[in-house]
């Protein structure tokens, strides 16, 4: 059985899945990305999975996730919000493969490359998920509101089984890097999601 072969929801385990996403060929993306990025972290119940909506240049080029400029001022961002247990994450994007010019995912492109990242969950069993920018947004929660309406929380995840994820939503940092105003939005946003794991915590 080839890995291209093995359908998202068969995968038993991260490292089978990785090799599985890096070989699909499910979408157009496929002909355009350099490398399949699947995603990277704490893969044992993070305490965050945070998704992106598309691999960046730099992510295309490596296969790994939020790697450079975005990837600091993500990191960066977590940081400053303080939120708890900030070193367990694991970050994985909506729409896997990067289309050469980084347009914006469509729908069919998101709804090729879903099963991965539901499997991915499966997998991980994350306690929060913080989806950043429309498109992630949209995928995760199941809705086709837009960014400002999704921002902030609480949102759920619905898994087939067990218990609902709560899901949080901000701008990407792709985006503010170009809309450095927005920053003060998501400073906020992700402010909201460590008072919300706070309280959390004291239940
Ligand atoms: N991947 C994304 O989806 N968004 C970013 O801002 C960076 C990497």
């Amino acid at each position: 059985q080839t890995p291209a072969a093995i359908a998202p929801a068969a995968c038993p385990d991260l490292t089978v899945l990785d090799t599985a996403v890096s070989a699909c060929t499910a979408c157009a993306r496929h002909t355009q990305r350099a490398r399949a990025v699947p995603g990277m972290g704490q893969a044992d119940r993070p305490y965050y999975l945070i998704i992106g909506e598309q691999p960046g240049m730099e992510d295309d080029a490596s296969g790994l996730p939020f790697q450079g400029d975005p990837g600091r001022l993500l990191t960066a961002m977590l940081a400053a919000a303080r939120l708890p247990h900030a070193d367990s994450v694991y970050l994985a994007h909506g729409v896997k493969c990067r289309a050469v010019g980084g347009h914006e995912p469509t729908s069919q492109d998101v709804a090729a490359c879903l099963p991965w990242l539901h499997r991915q969950i499966a997998l991980l069993q994350p306690r929060w998920i913080l989806a950043l920018g429309r498109v992630a947004a949209r995928a995760v929660i199941g809705t086709d509101k837009d960014l400002d309406a999704l921002r902030g929380g609480p949102h759920q995840y619905m898994p087939d089984q067990g218990a609902p994820i709560p899901v949080w939503v901000t701008h990407q940092p792709s985006s503010l890097l170009v809309r450095s105003a927005w920053k003060a939005e998501a400073w906020r946003d992700l402010a909201g999601l460590a008072q919300a794991v706070r309280a959390a915590e004291k239940t």
